[in-house]
């Protein structure tokens, strides 16, 4: 169907004065004695084109409401009343598709909540418009980032056998049907799909190192999934992770890198999506550009897990989890540690280990691990990395030591036998980045369709 985008006629002044052809959705349709207006929308720009026309011509006003879909002929003219902005006087207006009148988002304002209820509908709403062109930028991005710097994008298999995070929390894969019998796990999966037990892949992490350890510098981007029984305003089951993984580099080294690329994509949002940050701004978060320009011009705060500690223990704040040398960093604490002290991104280092994943680099003092998380303010963790244990005996010391079977890790393990080398990476969540960019406070704001617990539509 030829038709020009919404977001060229806004951006291309040659069109003015000239017969033009749109598509869209009605947003809203007002009526007065000799004209009647619409603003439609096609999804390609969070400005609504006004359509005018006159009422004494041919076109048939009473079918033109909202939620119908249309294409415009007119002509394109400088507003009467908006200065500097367009509009169509239309020529000739056909109905592409009707739309009856218990469409639900008629209401000039719904809730989030509510628009939840309809995920088939809400991306026609504003603010889902500006999330995911926001999104969408953000994705290349972080493509870009890596890109122009010589990673290699890897994609690593869904479906796996072995628990990267060694935390067991997995969706199961299996063909079995529900009455098949079995008197342990082991018979149950004996005569599966893959003869043995499979779930889908919490992290491309393990196969990431794989290929880093021969390609020098890659990156991952796709779904991972989690099965934590987490129902809280940042967990998702499904999201999109992007796991960078270096060889010959140390924490320092991928403390470095997470630096850079958030910055990177803030930048690039600065620059793509001017107007959807002043939306967020002025209807999500008073300050959001304020921030942004901070992240993008500090210098992020890196902080030993053992000093967070001892901040937040002379705090003078009554914490819901009490806190002692060796616990895991609460939520509140974290905010604590980024919105009241730090103001700004901070990376957590050298976690106790007994909290944190087998594969990660012991330290010398043989109680902490050479990770890191990057916490910012308002969202919390948005990314976790670490160097990785290169030495062999220490790492099956660690994997023992969790009770982890060290028979599915032979490819990984093999890769310390094989000239092992320094080797470190992390993990983005690709949701959370986007929630601290828009200042959206919920995680189900920021994908399409989101998988939490009790909740697949
Ligand atoms: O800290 P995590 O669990 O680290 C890993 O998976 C490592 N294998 C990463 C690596 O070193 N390659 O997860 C990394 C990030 C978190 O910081 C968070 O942004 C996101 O993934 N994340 C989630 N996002 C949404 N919902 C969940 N349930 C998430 N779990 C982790």
């Amino acid at each position: 169907m030829k038709h020009i985008d919404i977001a060229e006629i806004f951006k291309n002044s040659s069109l003015i004065n000239t017969t033009v052809t749109v598509c869209g959705w009605i947003r809203t349709a007002r009526d007065s004695k000799n004209m009647a207006f619409l603003e439609i929308n096609d999804g390609t720009s969070l400005k609504h084109l006004q359509v005018v026309i006159d009422k004494a011509s041919e076109i048939n006003v009473a079918n033109l409401k909202s939620g119908c879909s249309v294409k415009v002929e007119g002509i394109l003219v400088p507003a009467a009343v908006n200065t500097g902005s367009v509009e169509i006087n239309a020529t000739q207006i056909t109905l592409l598709g009707d739309c009856p009148g218990d469409y639900p988002l008629q209401k000039k304002k719904s809730t989030l909540e509510f628009l939840r209820t309809l995920p088939e509908l809400r991306l026609r709403t504003n603010t889902f418009n500006a999330v995911f062109r926001v999104r969408s930028v953000v994705s290349s991005a972080i493509h870009n980032f890596f890109q122009s710097r010589n990673f290699v994008y890897i994609n690593t298999p869904l479906i796996t056998g072995s628990d990267c995070e060694g935390a067991g929390e997995m969706f199961r894969v299996t063909t079995n049907g529900y009455d098949h019998p079995y008197h342990s796990e082991e018979e149950y999966y004996a005569n599966d799909f893959f003869g043995k037990k499979a779930g889908l892949s919490v992290s491309g992490q393990l196969e990431g190192e794989v290929a880093a350890m021969a390609m020098g510098k890659i990156y991952t981007f796709g779904p991972t999934f989690r099965a934590e029984n987490s129902n809280t305003p940042r967990h998702l089951a499904e999201f999109w992770h992007v796991e960078p993984e270096v060889a010959f580099a140390e924490l320092p080294d991928v403390i470095e890198l997470a630096e850079d690329m958030v910055k990177y994509i803030v930048n690039t949002v600065f620059e793509k999506c001017p107007t959807e940050l002043d939306f967020f701004e002025r209807f999500f978060e008073k300050g959001l550009k304020e921030k942004l320009k901070n992240v993008a011009e500090s210098k992020f705060e890196v902080l030993e897990y053992t000093r967070a500690i001892e901040i937040l223990k002379s705090a003078d704040v009554d914490f819901k989890y009490p806190v002692e040398w060796g616990c895991d960093l609460q939520t509140e604490h974290e905010r604590y540690i980024t919105e009241q002290v730090f103001k700004k991104p901070v990376f957590v280092t050298n976690y106790p280990k007994a909290i944190k994943s087998f594969y990660m680099k012991q330290n010398a003092d043989g109680k902490t691990v050479a990770a890191t998380d990057l916490l910012v303010p308002g969202v919390g963790e948005i990314i976790g990395g670490s160097e990785r244990e290169a030495n062999m005996d220490k790492l099956l010391k660690a994997m023992e030591d969790k009770g982890m079977s060290i028979d599915a890790y032979q490819d990984y393990l093999a890769l310390r036998k094989y000239g092992t080398a320094p080797h470190g990476g992390f993990g983005l969540g690709l949701e959370r980045i986007v929630m601290y960019i828009t200042g959206m406070s919920n995680i189900r704001d920021v994908i399409l369709y989101p998988r939490t617990v009790g909740n697949l539509r």
